[in-house]
């Protein structure tokens, strides 16, 4: 089977690439099973090994490779060809600064991530017969979905908020935040709710929907999100159901 690419590309370092312009690839003997990352090896390897890419576990675990696969936020390993078909247009996640052709500079997505104190926060000593802290399973059900977050920016760069002002924080580190705020164990839920109360805090989030769909992992982001809200208003995130 045969499948046609047109790509974004861009090169700063080179005079004529130093705009945003597309390009077509036509790869031949594609089989329906092919993920679309082992096709963009194959155009790096057997036609231009100018272009450039992040990717590094190619099973959907690292979270690298995101892009923007016919339109929408995906990671390149997860997706087969079947799926979108034999006319593919990839191109770079939106809303962060382009590197070069599908890398984009990650760093305003982990500035925001590190705002939200995305660690364990709890000043008592650990329980004296060195075992872990304990917790109900009722209670690690409350932030079980959110722990399955892998740091893709499918989500933040999928939200027309988040395109709108890149000051907002964005719903992965809201999800990261999450993580955290309803763990009974950690002790830093007000601080961080406290955070996400600011004016690029949660708020920003305009109920939108793009993030849900856009992650990878599946996880409920735009639940997630609602239930921080409700945190906030509430003052704690004791008694918050599931939205
Ligand atoms: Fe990626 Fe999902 Fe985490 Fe967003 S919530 S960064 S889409 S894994
Ligand atoms: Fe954006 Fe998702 Fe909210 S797309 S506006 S973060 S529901
Ligand atoms: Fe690691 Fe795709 S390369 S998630």
């Amino acid at each position: 089977m045969q499948v046609t690419f047109r790509i974004r590309r861009y090169n700063p370092e080179v005079a004529g690439k130093d705009k945003p312009y597309w390009q077509e690839f036509t790869l031949d003997d594609v089989e329906p099973t092919d993920r679309v990352l082992e096709l963009l090896h194959r155009i790096k390897w057997e036609q231009d090994g100018t272009l450039a890419l992040r990717r590094s576990c190619a099973h959907g675990v690292c979270g690298s490779d995101a892009m923007r696969i016919n339109g929408v936020n995906r990671l390149a390993c997860k997706v087969l060809m079947k799926d979108v078909g034999t006319k593919i247009q990839v191109e770079p996640i939106l809303g962060l600064p382009v590197l070069k052709d599908l890398i984009v500079d990650m760093e305003p997505f982990f500035e925001h991530y590190r705002s939200v104190m995305p660690y364990f926060v709890n000043d008592d000593p650990p329980p004296a017969d060195g075992r872990e802290r304990l917790q109900s399973q009722e209670d690690r059900e409350k932030f079980d979905d959110t722990t399955k977050c892998i740091l893709c920016a499918c989500c933040t760069t999928s939200c027309p908020s988040f395109w709108a002002n890149g000051e907002y924080v964005g719903p992965a580190a809201i999800v990261q935040a999450h993580r955290f705020i309803f763990d009974t164990r950690d002790q830093a839920a007000k601080e961080r709710l406290d955070i996400l109360s600011a004016p690029n805090g949660v708020w920003r989030c305009r109920t939108i929907f793009n993030c849900t769909p856009a992650c990878p992992r599946e996880i409920e982001v735009t639940r997630a999100l609602g239930e921080v809200k409700l945190a906030i208003r509430k003052g704690s995130p004791e008694g918050v159901i599931k939205v």
